[in-house]
């Protein structure tokens, strides 16, 4: 290539770009409206996790937060440990389609050992994380039509105690604040008092400052929402209240809850944060919600996930990130510990045999030993058997002699006593 081609394609490479001004309307303004529409199209999802102890009034709140009634029993008070209840319904409202996930944290705080109670909410926030990256690493990816679970933001039900928050809560939350937006919520706050409240919210902030628990802060960065969202930064946490009954207050009918002293109104600003939660929840941020999940909560779950698989982004000499080079290094390296794991198992094999021949030829040894000895004492019993046999044999000799002796005798004497009466018949005849 000649030094001028050389010049102009270095050039080329990193190009400045220029601006141009357009001679007449080409129609690339519409951009954002092909964007709006075609997420219209696609419809969102938007999946939201609620941890609070049993009876808090997580269903209620959630009932009163979209205006209607999800159908949830009511947990049991018995779990033996806290389980994750996803329900997922289909919601629309003008022409925008919502598939809302409700995750309810069932049995939470129900546990007489609390230890290991945020282990199956971090479990499960791992989990649709994983399924996320599972289709983002496949051949064939179908992102567009994906139902994405990943968990956008955890409303944190606190109990109204006006003291402070319990160690179950800030344990909980520190174990969550890196994997998902925490909301901080004070639930059924109409319980507690305005001064009472007030002084709470101050001690619930300072506990989670200085235990280093990061809740979710709404942005200040984008103008338009940027100074509604820095004056509802200071009211949090949220004081809210729920209530699926509606109540007459002057000629109007508004969701409310009634007691013999009075009617606390959800919507009220007076009597709660019910609404500004509703805004900042669902009018202002939840796109901003949705995003931070992905960019910030998930981004740090895959990072992680790939560098433990052995990806980086740059070797020692700071050379870009090569996906191939990196398979091809982790490749090797799996054979190579294959074979190690093949040749220690194969030796292993060897020695197992080698060991085995030598216990056989000493079973056999032993066994030949044995036998040696048994073949002795066999003999020698043979030996004395037949010796008892010889000694028997005279004996029965002896006896037959002496038998054959002893009838001879006999003969004789009978003989002999049958002749003496013929004598003595002659004698006296003579
Ligand atoms: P589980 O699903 O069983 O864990 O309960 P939950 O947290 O979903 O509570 P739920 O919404 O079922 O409410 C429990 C009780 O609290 C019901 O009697 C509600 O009427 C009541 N409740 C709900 N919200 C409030 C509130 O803001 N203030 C008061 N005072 N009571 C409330
Ligand atoms: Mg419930």
């Amino acid at each position: 290539m000649a030094a001028t081609d050389l010049e102009r394609f270095s050039q080329n490479a990193d190009p400045e770009p220029r601006n141009l001004s357009l001679g007449g309307h080409v129609g690339f303004d519409s951009l954002p409206d092909q964007l709006v529409s075609k997420s219209v199209t696609q419809g969102f999802s938007f999946n939201i996790l609620c941890v609070g102890e049993t009876g808090i009034g997580k269903s209620t709140l959630m009932n009163t937060l979209f205006n209607t009634t999800f159908e949830t029993e009511e947990a049991s008070h018995h779990e033996e440990c806290v389980r994750l209840r996803p329900q997922t319904y289909d919601l629309q409202e003008s022409n925008v389609q919502l598939k809302l996930t409700i995750v309810d944290a069932v049995g939470f705080g129900d546990q007489i050992n609390k230890d290991e109670s945020y282990r199956p909410i971090v479990d499960y926030i791992d989990a649709q994380f994983e399924n996320y990256l599972q289709e983002e690493l496949k051949i064939r990816r179908s992102l567009f039509d994906y139902h994405d679970t990943r968990i956008h933001v955890c409303l944190y039900f606190i109990t109204p105690t006006g003291h402070s928050l319990k160690s179950l809560d800030l344990v909980t939350m520190k174990k969550l604040d890196s994997k998902v937006n925490i909301i901080p919520i004070i639930a059924k706050a109409d319980t507690i008092s305005k001064s009472e409240l007030h002084k709470f919210k101050i001690k619930i902030m300072g506990e989670l400052v200085s235990n280093g628990v990061q809740i979710y802060q709404f942005p200040t960065d984008d103008e338009a929402v940027a100074e509604i969202n820095a004056v509802m930064n200071a009211h949090l946490p949220f004081a809210v209240v729920g209530s699926t009954e509606e109540v007459k207050v002057g000629n109007k009918l508004v969701r409310a809850r009634q007691y013999p002293w009075g009617v606390v109104q959800v919507e009220n600003e007076n009597h709660c944060d019910f609404v500004k939660l509703r805004e900042m929840l669902i009018r202002v941020n939840m796109e901003d919600l949705r995003e931070q999940t992905h960019s910030r909560h998930y981004e740090l779950y895959r990072r992680c996930k790939l560098e433990e698989m052995g990806f980086q982004d740059s070797d020692g000499d700071s050379q870009p990130f090569s996906l191939q080079e990196t398979y091809e290094a982790k490749r090797k390296e799996f054979l190579s510990e294959l074979q190690r794991k093949e040749e220690e198992m194969r030796q292993m094999f060897v020695n197992k045999v080698k060991e085995t021949e030598l216990e056989l030829k000493e079973k056999e040894r032993e066994l030949h030993e044995k036998f040696e000895h048994l073949k002795r004492i066999h003999q020698e019993e043979k030996r004395k058997v037949e010796e008892k046999r010889r000694e028997l044999e005279e004996e029965t000799n002896a006896f037959n002699c002496r038998k054959a002796a002893m009838e001879a005798l006999q003969s004789q004497a009978l003989h002999a006593t049958s002749q003496q009466p013929l004598r003595k018949d002659k004698d006296k005849k003579n």
